[in-house]
């Protein structure tokens, strides 16, 4: 299915193409962990890509359809500052490394992959927070990032480009119907890879900040002015309010009685639409 893509990547890059995984992200981390002596880093990335997966993940633990004809692929970053304490714990954390930067990262991996989807798509399309990319029909794709070791980052995305056999997934849309031409895949996987690399290159030469990204975001984000509720994996509400926009730490914003009030992570949903199940 992509035996053609490396021939459409202008970025220095290790590409894996198989048939089938379990997950992208799995074999991604299982190839940089088997050969721990090689050199990914932002400029040379780890890239797979499959024409299906058995297991694919979504957020919040969620399972991620993934038959064939759609795109499945991850690349994996060492960053250049894995010896000075990688990526660090997270948010709150006291140890050494970028515990914030990480949770820029996905916000703007979404607005990399709206990017190069608006290059196909005939319709409007949004990001919704933190990222997915929708249409007016459903969820056109999504992006699940994940680190191993402190050091390794992965970012994941899936794209729904032509209807599966079985038939569409609940709340999907796909880029055929976004269209007025049918890309391939391959077509797809190497715009959304050039937009990736190219965002990540210059988040990472700006100190890892989301700041020069939140105005783009800010453009092409859904739900602005509509009432929301913010619910965790298990459907409990954390927040509701009328969303506002994103602030530099890539955090949503609802409006609130003292101000903006920032959320750090749930799903979003239209505040009259029950959780998904
Ligand atoms: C979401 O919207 O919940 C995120 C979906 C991410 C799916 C992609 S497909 C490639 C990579 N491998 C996975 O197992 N998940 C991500």
């Amino acid at each position: 299915m992509f035996k053609d893509l490396s021939s459409l990547l202008e970025h220095d890059c290790q590409l894996v193409i198989k048939d089938t995984v379990t997950s992208t992200n799995d074999e991604a981390f299982s190839q940089a962990l088997c050969s721990p002596q090689s050199a990914f880093s932002a400029a040379h990335p780890l890239v797979v890509v499959s024409t299906e997966q058995a297991a694919g993940r979504g957020r919040l633990g969620r399972f991620w359809e993934s038959p064939p004809g759609g795109v499945y692929l991850s690349v994996l970053f060492e960053p250049d500052f894995a010896q000075e304490g990688g990526w660090g714990e997270g948010e709150n954390s006291s140890a050494k490394g970028r515990g914030d930067a990480i949770f820029s990262l996905s916000p703007l991996v979404a607005l990399a992959v709206y990017d190069a989807l608006l290059t196909f798509a005939a319709e409007e399309l949004y990001i919704k927070w933190p990222n997915d990319i929708i249409s007016a029909r459903g969820k056109l794709a999504g992006v699940l990032i994940e680190l191993k070791q402190k050091i390794y980052v992965v970012i994941g995305v899936g794209v729904n480009v032509n209807h599966p056999d079985a038939g569409t997934s609940l709340g999907a849309t796909y880029l055929v119907d976004e269209t007025a031409r049918e890309p391939s895949c391959e077509e797809v996987a190497a715009a959304v890879l050039k937009s990736l690399f190219s965002s990540y290159d210059t988040w990472r030469t700006q100190g890892c900040s989301f700041a020069p990204f939140v105005a783009a975001y800010r453009e092409h984000m859904a739900l602005v002015g509509k009432q929301v509720c913010v619910r965790a994996a298990d459907g409990t509400e954390l927040a509701s309010g009328v969303v506002e926009g994103i602030d530099e730490r890539a955090r949503l914003l609802l409006a609130g009685k003292d101000g903006p009030t920032p959320v750090t992570a749930g799903e979003v949903t239209l505040a009259n639409k029950l959780p998904p199940s």
